[in-house]
């Protein structure tokens, strides 16, 4: 535990054509990809996916668009991921996050903010667990993980 984060290039980001900056943005930090998909979630897969938040008066609204278009997963690797990523990505809310992270370079708003990262290293291992199947992620000799 303690070295994966999952991560979600957004539904509007994909159609903006940010994918390729954002990978960019990501290896560059030091992250190393172990598992990575293109992809459409159903709104069924997306309520699955945001349970957590499924109280929250904005919940019907993640989940409609995060299933209104292909988004790009994938597992990243690298010695506390998920503070180090939450740090590359920048705060929730574009309008917060600092100069220079993904969300402030590539977000729309709050909702379409551009990508994902797990919250806790446990959520990082439940996320992974949703997209991915072992036989998908790939250590660094290029092999199952
Ligand atoms: P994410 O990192 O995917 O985790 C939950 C998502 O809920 C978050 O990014 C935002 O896209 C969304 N979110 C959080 N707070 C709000 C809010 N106040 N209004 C709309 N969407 C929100």
């Amino acid at each position: 535990m303690g070295n994966i984060t999952l991560t979600m290039v957004k539904p509007t980001a994909v159609e903006k054509g940010y994918t390729g900056k954002i990978l960019e943005k990501i290896t560059a930090g030091g992250f190393r990809i172990q598992a990575m998909k293109m992809f459409r979630m159903s709104k069924a897969d997306a309520e699955k996916f945001y349970e957590v938040h499924k109280e929250r008066p904005f919940y019907g609204e993640l989940t409609a668009f995060m299933s209104s278009g292909p988004i790009v997963a994938a597992v990243l690797e690298k010695e506390n991921a998920v503070k180090d990523y939450r740090k590359l990505i920048g705060a929730t809310n574009p309008k917060d996050a600092e100069e220079g992270t993904i969300r402030k370079l590539y977000a729309t708003d709050i909702q379409a903010n551009a990508v994902h990262g797990s919250d806790s290293d446990e959520n990082a291992e439940i996320e992974a667990s949703f997209f991915f199947s072992k036989r998908e992620r790939f250590n660094k000799d290029g092999n199952i993980i």
